[in-house]
């Protein structure tokens, strides 16, 4: 095992830099846990500049490498997305989908101008080792636009990287079969726009014994700052959209509720204070989080041959569930098949579920203020006796117990605007009393956000944003804990001759796995410049990332933030 630890600091780069200074972006994460002591093969998947390309996306077909042991044993898959960008533009959503199946949901750090901006990400897609195990369609949708006053265009290269098995690196597990819970559409990414509800017909295998369904969901346009939506009885003259602030992601089988979630609220970098997000992204905006559920309690009913409906929809606490436009929402199904070819059997033994959560809306109005808290608790279990086709017993127990809370705070006419929210759950399967998936999660978010003047065009904000999770997807793909804390605090202006702003950014990472991997990072920016980098653990770089030096100063950022009410 190799640890080192290190400091970096913006006076000692200043010292060794003396070309060009691109900011250097990124998000905290784990470098991926996968082999360095074996072969790799590395082949380039596709290279596109990104200008205008609304409904353009990038379509390539993509072969395996045969170099790296034989087809679909390999150690581990990861995907190098590496990006430039000059000019004014917008964050834009990135959907990367392979053979139909979403595979990354990424977005796009706001570049700057005079120098611009390159961010690497190094995504883990082991998991989708049987999709890579075959030849298929690759589909990069970046829409972007190129108008007055957007320029910025977006130059990527993407690279996947096979990891050759051995003795001491097995083959990874992966699913026997990854069925698409998409639009299946062959020219564009797959995710489907919700509201309405999205449904497709699946059929899958026969010999069919565990089913684990991976949920994408991001919010976007009027649900992009869905957790500041405000209840609609509560709405009024404030300046956001309606429906409230809590958002529930379901699957269903057949018309029957599954499994759901209560999503993290990724803040994508032109989020509120865009130069809070600079070079350090907010958690999740270069690999949005996904979510799993056990759907093995329907295995009994799903292995009859038939084509059944699978939806996906997002529904808030309003009395008739419904959401602005949109989010965007797809899913696949990890499915493990029997050595038996014969059909699975069994039934499901309880069902102990309510179509929607348990939720509260309550508010105070006085004079310029007014206070309103949505809360939302669900309760969800499930047990089936599956019976393989070679004979095999199986009792399934899923359950799921969410709770999510919302207080926001509209204070002096809107003069304050802050929100404190946290989601929080335990998910857990048990097949025979072996714990199959799980997922303990606690996503608390604190926003507090202040016009500085009557007009609303000068603002600052502070954010506390917690991600702490310990997830066990399947039993077949690599369990961790990860905690992640982000502190910001920025401010902006915007100006006819160019919005302008300033922020600093303290975030604190670390994360464990099942395997033994460890990493942990400690790293802060202010005004641009990284102040501190402590990186250690096992899966820690061998040499420090470099980052340029800019003059302290106030950084200038001509893009529009993101805020809530789409303002
Ligand atoms: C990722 O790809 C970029 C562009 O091809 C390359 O410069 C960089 O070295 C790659 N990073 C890793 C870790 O492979
Ligand atoms: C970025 O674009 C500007 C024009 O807006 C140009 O002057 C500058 O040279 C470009 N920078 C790079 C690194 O290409
Ligand atoms: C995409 O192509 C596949 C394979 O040719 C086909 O089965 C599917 O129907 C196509 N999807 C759409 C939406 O046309
Ligand atoms: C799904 O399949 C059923 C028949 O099994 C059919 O009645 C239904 O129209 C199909 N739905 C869609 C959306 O294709
Ligand atoms: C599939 O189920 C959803 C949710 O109950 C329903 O809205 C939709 O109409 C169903 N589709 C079909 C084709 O039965
Ligand atoms: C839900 O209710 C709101 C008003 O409370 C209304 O604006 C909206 O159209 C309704 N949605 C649906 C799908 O009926
Ligand atoms: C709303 O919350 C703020 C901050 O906690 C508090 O000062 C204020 O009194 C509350 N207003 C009402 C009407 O309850
Ligand atoms: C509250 O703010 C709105 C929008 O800025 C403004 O039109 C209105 O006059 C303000 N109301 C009071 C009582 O200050
Ligand atoms: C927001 O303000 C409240 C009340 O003043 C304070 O307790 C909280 O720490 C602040 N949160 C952030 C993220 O600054
Ligand atoms: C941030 O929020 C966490 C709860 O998630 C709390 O324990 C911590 O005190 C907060 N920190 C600051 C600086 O507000
Ligand atoms: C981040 O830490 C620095 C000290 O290293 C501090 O000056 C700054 O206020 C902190 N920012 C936030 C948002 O906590
Ligand atoms: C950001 O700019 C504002 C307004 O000039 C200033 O009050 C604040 O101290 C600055 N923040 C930092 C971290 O420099």
């Amino acid at each position: 095992m190799f640890q080192v630890v290190w400091l970096v600091t913006s006076w000692l780069l200043w010292a060794l830099l003396t070309h060009a200074q691109v900011l250097v972006d990124f998000q905290v994460t784990q470098p991926p846990p996968v082999p360095e002591d074996t072969k790799q093969c590395t082949i380039q998947i596709l290279q596109r500049t990104f200008g205008f390309s609304y409904g353009d996306p990038e379509i390539v077909q993509f072969t395996p490498p045969t170099d790296c042991g034989p087809v679909g044993s390999w150690a581990g898959i990861t995907l190098n997305f590496t990006v430039t960008s000059n000019g004014t533009q917008y964050d834009r959503l990135g959907i990367f989908t392979f053979q139909n199946v979403e595979i990354w949901r990424t977005s796009t750090p706001e570049p700057t101008r005079g120098d611009g901006i390159i961010w690497t990400y190094i995504k883990d897609v082991t998991r989708y080792t049987t999709l890579f195990s075959n030849p298929g369609t690759f589909i990069l949708e970046l829409d972007n636009l190129l108008e007055t006053g957007l320029d910025g265009q977006y130059t990527t290269v993407l690279h996947a990287t096979f990891y050759a098995s051995s003795v001491n690196h097995p083959p990874a597990s992966h699913a026997d079969v990854i069925i698409p819970v998409t639009t299946l559409a062959n020219n564009t990414g797959d995710d489907a726009s919700v509201p309405p509800i999205f449904s497709l017909n699946v059929t899958v295998p026969r010999n069919t014994v565990g089913i684990y369904a991976e949920l994408y969901a991001s919010g976007n346009a009027d649900e992009e700052m869905w957790y500041w939506d405000v209840a609609n009885e509560y709405l009024g003259d404030l300046p956001s959209f309606g429906f409230g602030p809590f958002r529930e992601v379901r699957m269903l089988v057949d018309g029957q509720l599954a499994g759901v979630t209560f999503p993290y609220a990724v803040i994508f970098t032109g989020g509120i204070v865009p130069t809070c997000w600079r070079p350090i992204t907010s958690y999740g905006a270069l690999d949005l989080p996904t979510y799993f559920i056990d759907l093995s309690p329907f295995v009994p009913l799903l292995t009859d041959g038939e084509p059944h409906n699978i939806s996906i929809d997002v529904v808030s606490a309003e009395t008739n569930h419904s959401i602005n436009a949109n989010w965007y929402v797809s899913g696949n199904l990890h499915v493990t098949t029997d050595t038996s070819s014969k059909p699975t059997t069994g039934k499901l033994t309880v069902y102990d579920v309510e179509p929607f959560a348990k939720t509260t809306i309550t508010g105070v109005q006085s004079g310029l203020d007014v206070n309103v808290t949505v809360t939302a608790t669900r309760s969800i279990h499930i047990e089936a006796d599956i019976v393989s086709g070679s004979g095999a017993h199986t009792h399934v127990v899923w359950s799921q117990q969410l709770q999510f809370s919302n207080t926001q705070y509209w204070l002096d006419n809107a003069t304050f605007q802050n929100i404190a929210q946290t989601a929080s759950g335990t998910f857990l399967s048990t097949h025979n009393g072996m714990v199959a998936l799980q997922d303990d999660f606690s996503y608390p978010l604190f926003i507090n956000y202040t016009n500085l003047n009557p007009e609303a065009t000068i603002f600052a904000v502070d954010i506390n944003h917690s991600y702490d999770r310990t997830s066990l997807p399947s039993p077949f793909i690599l369990g961790s804990t990860i905690h992640n804390q982000q502190l910001t605090s920025g401010w902006f202006e915007l100006a006819s001759s160019g919005n302008f702003g300033n922020g600093t950014s303290n975030n604190t990472f670390s994360y464990a796995d099942r395997a033994g991997n460890t990493y942990s990072r400690e790293v802060g920016a202010a005004l641009n410049n990284i102040i501190y980098d402590h990186q250690s653990g096992s899966l820690a770089p061998n040499a420090p990332p470099h980052f340029p030096s800019f003059s302290p100063q106030l950084s200038m950022s001509s893009t529009n933030p993101r805020l809530p009410g789409g303002r």
